[in-house]
């Protein structure tokens, strides 16, 4: 009977003594930094419009919690007063577990990230940190929250950045059924086709070599840069030549970057280079998780494929059309049954408590 007890004393230990969730490591941070009033006080500021520099923009509008945290609607983000953005908005769930931030990977810490949507004038638009820190500060719902969240701290720039990445450390999303059945031993978890794709995605596909898959865990990224070829093929669809009829009878042919230009110029993306300014990192973006990646369309750091199919008939060309992408791509020569088996395998991954982080972003008190 003492026994008893004392096993439902412990499985009602607080959060921050919680186990890693099935198929994820340990978290990557200290349980001081996500203290429930810090994650609660990011969470609100993660959904609050006011944020934005003309009260129109929040966090959550470009990574929708229903659309696991990305945005299923748009290839490439739109910002603050209709100006796009460049690229596709990545999941934010396991976000903690990334060495790079990014598709570039130009920035690594949660922290110090969050200013830079906040300042950006094609996302969230503010004139300055002081601004958001003074407007913040205004707000009569905010009043203490700061102080009981950091031990005192005021409204800073530091500690909004804190706030928000405590709210984005807690996005930890596993014990997915690929988890259940790999890691947790439990058969009835996946189908044959399901495990048959995972086999794929192993051996001949060579998907883990980047997506990779640990003894006790998996994150399905090497935390690595590499070329797929994206960034080539997206430069050439701008340079192919289209027909326009600039009056009845009077057709033209002009590149697709000449006639974006007439809009808004489509800004160049030579992914990992603009970090590291060298030319062999030209169009190396991130590998990214493969976790939760049935909700997260459209895919890649341009959203240029739009399903899971395509992402896997694109793999199975052997990758983009550059000549400088990585030697881990060729073409793969699968059947259709292949195909779809890989497609199966990847909406395997799909955490168990996703459902729940969303609501929770929501329906939570603020
Ligand atoms: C207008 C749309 C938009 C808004 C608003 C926005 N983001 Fe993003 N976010 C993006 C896009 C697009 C990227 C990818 C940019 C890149 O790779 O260059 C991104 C990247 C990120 C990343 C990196 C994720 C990763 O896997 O590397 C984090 C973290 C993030 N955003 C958090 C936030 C937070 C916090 C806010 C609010 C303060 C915010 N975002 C507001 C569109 C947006
Ligand atoms: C050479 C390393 C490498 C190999 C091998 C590889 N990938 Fe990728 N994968 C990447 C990189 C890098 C990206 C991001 C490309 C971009 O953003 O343009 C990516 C993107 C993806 C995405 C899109 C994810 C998202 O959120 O946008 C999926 C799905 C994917 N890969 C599945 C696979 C499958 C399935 C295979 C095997 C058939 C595979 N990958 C093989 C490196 C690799």
């Amino acid at each position: 009977m003492a026994g008893l007890l004392a096993v439902l004393l412990v499985s009602s230990a607080p959060a921050a003594a919680e186990p890693p969730m099935l198929g994820l490591p340990a978290p990557p941070q200290p349980a001081a930094l996500t203290t429930p009033e810090a994650v609660a006080l990011g969470r609100k500021l993660f959904l609050d419009r006011r944020l934005s520099g003309n009260g129109t923009m929040s966090c959550a509008m470009c990574h929708v919690p229903e659309q696991g945290f990305a945005q299923n609607g748009l290839a490439t983000s739109v910002g603050s007063a209709g100006r796009s953005l460049r690229r596709n908005a990545p999941t934010l769930l396991n976000v903690a577990f990334h060495a790079h931030l990014f598709h570039d990977g130009r920035e690594t810490s949660l922290e110090a990230q969050a200013w830079s949507p906040l300042l950006a004038e094609n996302e969230m638009a503010n004139a300055s940190a002081g601004d958001v820190v003074a407007r913040v500060a205004a707000l009569p719902d905010y009043a203490g929250r700061f102080e009981r969240a950091f031990a005192g701290a005021p409204v800073s720039r530091a500690t909004i950045g804190r706030a928000l990445a405590a709210y984005q450390r807690s996005l930890v999303a596993g014990g997915s059924r690929f988890d259940r059945w790999w890691f947790g031993g439990d058969k009835s978890a996946m189908s044959d086709e399901e495990r048959r794709g995972f086999h794929l995605f192993r051996f001949r596909a060579g998907c883990a070599q980047c997506h990779s898959v640990d003894d006790d865990h998996a994150l399905f990224t090497d935390q690595r840069f590499h070329n797929t070829g994206t960034g080539h093929d997206r430069a050439a669809a701008l340079e192919r030549p289209v027909r326009v009829e600039l009056a009845p009878g009077l057709v033209a042919e002009v590149t697709r970057e000449a006639l974006l230009r007439f809009g808004e110029k489509p800004a160049d993306d030579l992914g990992r280079m603009e970090v590291t300014r060298d030319p062999a990192d030209r169009w190396k973006y991130r590998t990214p998780s493969l976790r939760n990646v049935a909700l997260t369309a459209p895919y890649m750091h341009d959203g240029s494929l739009a399903t899971l199919e395509e992402v896997v008939a694109f793999y199975d060309r052997g990758g983009g059309a550059d000549p400088d992408r990585a030697d881990y791509l060729f073409p793969l020569g699968l059947s259709d049954a292949d195909r779809r088996a890989l497609v199966a395998f990847l909406k395997t991954l799909t955490g168990s408590n996703v459902g729940t982080l969303a609501n929770e972003a929501r329906n939570a008190p603020q």
